[in-house]
């Protein structure tokens, strides 16, 4: 049961002219939009996923989750087009990215004609646990700390679609319980283990869009300032492991239930700076 509605809102965001290094820690703002390319993808499987998914529902018992399906989905198709306007800029910055995206998106393709729904369902839970668990580190600003800019539209960007990952975090979760939650204890093992498949997934495509990224960075420097770079990506890369490991622990209790997330303390400060989605 949801406690809270679902809103589409329908932000504008203009990427014309955009830095794609948009604040001064140009090693961890690579790694965050190194996302960006990669999230596109998914977010269009998660969507085709909802509507198979939706399919195996009963109009009328299920009419809760239908609607906030739906909600989901005019929300995720949002995410997806608003990500692939940054991911324009992108490319245009670093055109080594594209084979990266199309390989993912090939493979996501492959995975719907070939996967069972079950473990489609996992793969899009194990992206929407993480969606759900991490939304506080843009919505309350820790990732905009550490690339030391809060000013970016991409930064607004990465906030506005947190906040809305926070706000739809069990739609996934519910929906795969309800189509594959008996027996509980294989329920839970099964929901850890693609989350095991499904970040190992798309955090390795999203560590080969951020390594061609950081070449394009490099491009030009000299040995010691590529031996800073690098000094500062280790130093990054170390601080968001911890960060992100103790982020997502609660994925792993059998008692999991993403309801309950704490929510980001600005949460309604972001969302309600948007209008909502004429319909
Ligand atoms: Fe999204
Ligand atoms: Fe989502």
């Amino acid at each position: 049961v949801t406690t809270t509605e679902i809103k589409v809102r329908s932000p504008e965001f203009d990427f014309t002219d955009v830095e794609v290094v948009w604040g001064p820690n140009a090693e961890a703002v690579i790694g965050l939009d190194a996302g960006s390319p990669i999230i596109t993808p998914i977010e269009i499987f998660l969507v085709k996923v909802m509507r198979m998914a939706k399919a195996q529902l009963d109009p009328v018992a299920d009419a809760e989750l239908i609607r906030d399906i739906d909600l989901f989905n005019r929300q995720e198709v949002r995410h997806y087009k608003t990500h692939a306007a940054f991911n324009k800029a992108i490319r245009e910055w670093c055109p080594a990215v594209v084979p990266l995206e199309t390989a993912y998106s090939d493979e996501m393709d492959a995975f719907v004609a070939e996967k069972p729904l079950r473990w489609l369902l996992g793969y899009c839970e194990g992206f929407e646990a993480i969606g759900g668990l991490v939304a506080p580190d843009w919505v309350d600003g820790w990732n905009q700390e550490l690339a030391g800019s809060f000013s970016s539209t991409v930064a607004q960007m990465f906030r506005w679609h947190l906040a809305e990952e926070y706000e739809h975090r069990t739609v996934v979760y519910r929906l795969y319980h309800r189509l594959f939650g008996e027996p509980a204890d294989e329920a839970h093992e099964f929901r850890v283990e693609m989350f095991g498949v499904s970040t190992s997934h798309f955090f390795g495509f999203i560590d080969q869009v951020r390594q061609a990224m950081l070449e394009r960075y490099r491009e030009g420097m000299t040995p010691e300032e590529l031996a800073a770079s690098e000094a500062r990506e280790a130093e990054v890369a170390e601080v968001q492991r911890v960060h992100f490991e103790q982020r997502v622990q609660p994925v792993f209790a059998p008692s999991y239930d993403p309801a309950g997330n704490p929510a980001p303390e600005n949460l309604e400060e972001v969302l309600s700076a948007y209008p909502l989605e004429a319909r």
